[in-house]
């Protein structure tokens, strides 16, 4: 809609309408670097174009997947005839308690002494932003946050958004490919005390490296000395490993450690549930006095920002969650994606090594974890792809390995190896 500026047209003595918009002098904001890419390969007309850069699971197909404990829970939620009434602001009570469960386990201690304050979000996003925000309110110290660097292309926008400082911490090391473990330590120790700690739980977005259970428990040492205060992003619970329980090692010992955390929990990849945006954030609190005042406060953060969260991925969760032969197909089906992948990277590699001896060491395909690998191509390597080859991967080289196939990955392996060796 046009705003209207009035001048006076002395000639007519009347008043005339000049037009200029309201928004004339907003300018324009560069596109999201991974949806940009998957707007990109909808354009490219050529049969053999792949996308690499959307993190969502593709089957051996190359189809978005829907599990079969989905559908299942689905039905059985139609046949409950269900209503559409408004949910609590901090969502369905039953999947909340299920999901808390599902991320400390069943026997931690605060999970047993009800201590846990969790709400349900608007999936992982949601989550952090809740958490975001509380902290951005009632974080008693200075309100800086540590991100890996790399890390998640929207945490900094998120924090930031929510007024928290944002501040990096050293993570990969490009020339091994891994993790820098040393500059990890060295960073966290040179943190101001108390400041807050982002880290990703399992499956480490964008570099596929996660820190051994030992380099945890000597994380979760420092954080304890510098009195850090830490925030799990788990948007990849069962993903990395095939296993919930495995990937959920490193907020388990960091909740028996003592560590009072804040966790963020996604439900879109691991139960495919990406559009119906499901997700928890919790805060561990000292009784129920405390976790009363904070579930109070939660409340307040919420309400304003989208009053109360979605239903249906809720129901969908929860009813797999709290279903025993549901919840037993759906352990099975996360392995079977978890196990797709770790098939596609074993045989990339063989692929990129043995049949097209390309130039570089190619291990860390197979030792990364999780859904991406940071694959070390340069930025005009990856721009190469895209353009000649018609592959979308983003520019900082790192692939979705979800959306490679039985069918595409030789064509992948073949172009990969001819960008590295300079004749795409
Ligand atoms: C590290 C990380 N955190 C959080 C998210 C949030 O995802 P969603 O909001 O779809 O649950 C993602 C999604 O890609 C992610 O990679």
């Amino acid at each position: 809609m046009l705003a209207v500026a009035r001048t006076r047209t002395l000639a007519r003595g009347s008043i005339a309408l000049r037009a200029v918009s309201t928004w004339s002098s907003v300018p324009a904001g560069p596109p999201d670097p991974i949806l940009g890419v998957s707007e990109a390969f909808k354009a490219d007309k050529d049969p053999r174009k792949i996308n690499l850069g959307v993190g969502a699971y593709r089957d051996e197909n190359g189809k978005p997947y829907v599990l079969s404990s989905v559908k299942k829970a689905e039905e059985s939620i139609r046949a409950s005839n269900p209503d559409k009434e408004y949910l609590p602001i901090t969502g369905l009570p039953e999947f909340t308690k299920n999901a808390a469960k599902l991320a400390y386990g069943e026997d931690s201690a605060p999970v047993k002494a009800g201590t846990i304050a969790v709400t349900q979000s608007i999936s992982g996003t949601g989550a952090l932003r809740i958490g975001g925000a509380f902290l951005g309110r009632f974080y008693p110290h200075a309100k800086v946050i540590y991100l890996p660097v790399p890390s998640w292309g929207n945490h900094t926008p998120i924090f930031r958004d929510s007024g928290l400082e944002v501040r990096g911490y050293r993570y990969f090391d490009k020339k091994t490919v891994g993790l820098d473990f040393e500059g990890l330590k060295e960073d966290l120790r040179n943190a101001p005390e108390k400041a807050i700690v982002l880290l990703h739980a399992c499956a480490h977005n964008p570099t596929g490296v996660d820190p051994t259970p030992a380099q945890w428990q000597e994380i979760s040492d420092i954080v304890k000395e510098r009195q850090l205060f830490p925030f799990f992003d788990m948007a990849y619970q069962g993903f990395a490993s095939g296993s919930t329980d495995r990937d959920a090692f490193a907020v388990r010992h960091f909740v028996k450690e003592g560590h009072q955390i804040a966790l963020s929990q996604s439900f879109a990849k691991n139960m495919g549930l990406y559009g119906e945006r499901v997700g928890a954030f919790s805060l561990i609190t000292a009784d129920a006095e405390e976790k009363a005042r904070v579930d109070s406060q939660l409340k307040i953060v919420i309400r304003p920002m989208y009053s109360n969260p979605p239903l249906h991925g809720a129901q969908i969760a929860n009813t797999i969650l709290s279903t025993p032969a549901l919840y037993h197909e759906w352990e099975s089906e996360v392995k079977g994606m978890a196990e797709r992948i770790i098939s596609m990277r074993e045989r990339l590699y063989n692929e990129l090594t043995h049949t097209h001896k390309t130039p570089g060491e190619w291990s860390h395909i197979k030792s990364q974890i999780g859904m991406f690998s940071f694959t070390g191509l340069s930025e005009a390597q990856s721009v190469g792809l895209a353009e000649k080859a018609h592959i979308y991967l983003t520019k900082d080289g790192r692939i979705s390995m979800a959306g490679l196939n039985g069918s595409n990955i030789d064509y992948f392996a073949e172009s990969v190896a001819r960008a590295v060796k300079g004749d795409l």
